[in-house]
């Protein structure tokens, strides 16, 4: 299966998938690696692969619209069979979600604490057990449907850093491990049910 990857930060998502990749029984690889900014450590992990990369910034485009187009232009060059959104901070058109089938990793329990600050929220609010998902992107933001997840404790000295260092970890595993399956048996989505292969997930 071909990936295009999208990351907007540290990449070590990127990186977890590039390194399985090298396996050629994982089944998947990284055709591209596409971000919404440049000089960003993502992107330098890519070159260092030897992976072509693409940025397209909001901006410089003068509408968002305009900006998502261009992202689909260029990610269609690369005839992804799947895009993985890993840490990448922009929201996607419905367009753009219509044309890829796009997957996401949320650094919290679907549906619990979306958005941009999943661990933060979660330390707030006190919960024993957080994790990570994996889901594929719809319109709304973490509401997509739900393909794997991944349960982290919380530890009684966690501050926000540790507790995400922590979640990330999993989080990696948890993407690793479910592309490398969607690359080999294929996905199927309806309604908010995915599978993955045969199986019922
Ligand atoms: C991940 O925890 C992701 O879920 C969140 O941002 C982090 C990205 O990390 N949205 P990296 O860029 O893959 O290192």
């Amino acid at each position: 299966a071909r990936l295009v990857v999208l990351v907007s930060g540290s990449g070590t998502n990127l990186q977890a998938l590039l390194d399985a990749c090298a396996d050629p029984s994982y089944g998947a690889r990284v055709v591209a690696v596409g971000a919404d900014r440049d000089g960003i450590e993502g992107l330098a992990r890519a070159d260092r692969a030897g992976i072509p990369t693409f940025t397209r910034s909001v901006t410089d485009f003068e509408t968002r619209e305009g900006w998502d187009a261009a992202l689909a232009t260029v990610v269609e060059r690369f005839e992804p069979d799947v895009v993985v959104s890993a840490g990448f901070m922009k929201l996607l058109s419905t367009d753009f979600l219509e044309k890829f089938l796009t997957l996401n990793t949320h650094p919290a329990l679907c549906p619990a604490f979306p958005g941009m600050h999943g661990p933060r929220d979660a330390l707030e609010h006190g919960v024993k057990v957080t994790g990570a998902t994996l889901f594929v992107v719809d319109a709304g933001v973490d509401t997509g449907p739900i393909v794997a997840q991944v349960p982290v404790e919380v530890a009684e000295d966690d501050d926000v850093e540790s507790l995400h260092e922590r979640i990330k970890t999993a989080e990696r595993a948890m993407l690793v491990e479910a592309v490398g399956r969607i690359a080999r048996d294929g996905i199927t989505v309806d309604g908010r049910r995915v599978r993955i292969g045969g199986r019922d997930r």
